[in-house]
């Protein structure tokens, strides 16, 4: 019986590995025998609900992803609440995939958040739009994000953020007259950190998120954030039947949505106000020293719903993304002593001579201890675990078709742990991104997406991360918490700390 179970087992993960192998052969769909949805394996539904709502699936929807492709392979089907979505687990058919994407990628076909949009009467910004409206947003934005001389301009407005965050950790380390030196949560201080240096870039104004006594509202709307990543998991996997027999959710992911946009807006009507004054010749605020995001959306032909839809949204991508990012590589760093030493080394090594500043934004981004630190930390812990995909036409992938408007989910969070293309995935080895070992598939770890609809942030964010890890280890030793265990990743929608991190930052 055993050994019976053992061929089973053996033939199942066999062809379970034949649309791979079909791939990396090269092989054209045409070639091949292609099946549709209905022959390709999965959880049944209850299972998956149970596994949902009744083991804590929720908050591990990325260990889920790894365990259900132990299960089926690397190409499954599954519902998730009302949405039936094919899975992908391969780097191989992940490529397959999004090679064949159309002008226009389509990234969810149904989201909370357009719903949202829908029934207050917003305008989608371009995480939600689709389309035309995508398309004419992504090309005003591209080249304010994404030109490597716009995110030259940044780093000098990003300096001011930057000195101010090493400041609030001199702060919050000298609160804890026991503990000397512990920081607290600081993917929470960081939170303050990412909205603030977003807020800098696109509303051109310091929103005084580090400063000791934090205004009220920039608080609102970073709980809002945490708040409307939670309230979106839940309303997707809830039936539509369960969301209306229980409107709780869908109630708080409005309210969020709604303080956020008035967040938003009333520093836009501040930014559109102070553009009249000087306009009619009166001297300039202070408080304003460049040109911002808000002000080049101005001068577009843009509704003002739009642009109030885009800067709320920019200023939602801006917060989590950055700030657990920043939070994962000083823990790694806490925990690897001898890389932070070296580390620390690479970026004084890059100061000019008798300098106490650190080196230029554009050499940063050149150290390649530094890139292979986030790089390594962002395989770790992607912050969007499961990426999607909406097919605009039928497409082979693997052995099988996927018909047009199918829901494909990219599992991120697996092909980047994958042990055949990363040994020991679990460690923390950015060595493994300096040359001298063989190259993992390129669309095995991909942080920032891929193509026409990546993220139009990265630069942004590789720059905000850059600046802030130099000046942190320029300042501080970063240690561990004495005594805190291991600190997993959970799913928020987003890719967060199970708990909060605490960290020891002792003066240089
Ligand atoms: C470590 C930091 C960040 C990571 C890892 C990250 C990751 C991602 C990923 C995976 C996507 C989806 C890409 C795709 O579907 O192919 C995305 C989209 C996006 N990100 Fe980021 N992001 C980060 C920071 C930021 C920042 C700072 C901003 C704000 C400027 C931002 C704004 C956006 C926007 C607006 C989109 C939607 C783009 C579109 O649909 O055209 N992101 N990001």
């Amino acid at each position: 019986m055993a050994q019976t179970l053992k061929l089973v087992k053996k033939v199942s993960q066999f062809t379970r590995l034949i649309p791979e192998l079909g791939v990396k052969l090269g092989l054209k769909g045409k070639e091949r025998t292609s099946s549709g949805l209905t022959d390709l394996p999965g959880p049944s539904t209850l299972s998956f609900l149970t596994e949902l709502f009744c083991k804590g699936g929720l908050s591990r929807l990325h260990e889920l992803q790894i365990q259900d492709s132990a299960r089926f392979g690397p190409i499954w089907f599954a519902s998730f609440g009302p949405v039936r979505t094919v899975y992908l687990a391969a780097p191989a058919l992940i490529e397959q995939l999004l090679r064949q994407e159309g002008p226009y990628p389509e990234r969810c076909s149904f989201s909370p958040w357009v719903e949202h949009r829908r029934r207050c009467h917003q305008a989608c910004g371009l995480l939600t739009a689709e389309g035309d409206e995508w398309q004419r947003i992504r090309s005003l934005l591209a080249p304010l994000l994404l030109r490597p001389r716009a995110s030259a301009d940044y780093a000098e407005t990003l300096d001011g953020v930057v000195c101010d965050l090493v400041r609030l950790l001199r702060r919050k380390k000298s609160l804890l007259g026991g503990s000397a030196d512990l920081v607290r949560d600081v993917a929470g201080e960081f939170y303050k950190f990412g909205l603030e240096g977003i807020g800098a870039v696109l509303l051109g104004t310091r929103l005084g998120c580090l400063e000791p006594e934090m205004p009220p509202e920039t608080d609102t709307f970073i709980r809002a954030v945490s708040s409307v990543f939670v309230s979106t998991l839940l309303t997707m996997a809830m039936p539509n039947w369960l969301n209306r027999l229980l409107p709780g959710p869908w109630d708080r992911l409005c309210r969020d949505w709604d303080q956020m946009f008035a967040f938003a807006q009333k520093h836009m009507e501040l930014r559109k106000a102070e553009a009249a004054t000087k306009s009619i010749g009166e001297p300039k605020n202070a408080n304003v020293s460049r040109p911002h995001l808000t002000h080049f959306l101005f001068q577009k032909e843009l509704p003002y719903a739009s642009i109030l839809g885009n800067i709320t949204e920019l200023l939602l991508a801006g917060v989590d993304t950055v700030s657990n990012t920043l939070s994962w590589v000083l823990y790694e760093l806490a925990h690897h002593p001898e890389i932070q030493t070296a580390l620390h080394a690479e970026i004084t090594g890059a100061m000019a001579p008798g300098s106490s500043t650190h080196p230029p934004a554009t050499t940063l981004a050149q150290l390649p201890l530094l890139r292979a630190v986030v790089k390594e930390v962002l395989r770790l812990y992607p912050v969007v675990p499961g990426n999607s995909r909406v097919p605009d036409k039928d497409i082979c992938v693997g052995d099988y078709i996927i018909p047009k408007k199918t829901l494909v989910t990219l599992c991120h969070y697996t092909t980047s742990r994958d042990p055949d293309q990363f040994p020991e995935p679990n460690a923390f080895h950015p060595e493994r991104w300096l040359g001298g070992q063989s190259a993992p598939h390129a669309f095995a770890s991909l942080p920032f997406g891929f193509g026409k609809r990546s993220c139009i942030g990265k630069r942004l964010a590789e720059l905000e991360l850059n600046l802030a890890l130099a000046q942190i280890l320029i300042h501080f030793e970063v240690r561990p918490e004495p005594g805190a265990g291991i600190i997993k990743p959970m799913t928020r929608t987003v890719l967060v700390p199970e708990r909060s991190i605490n960290l020891k930052f002792v003066n240089r």
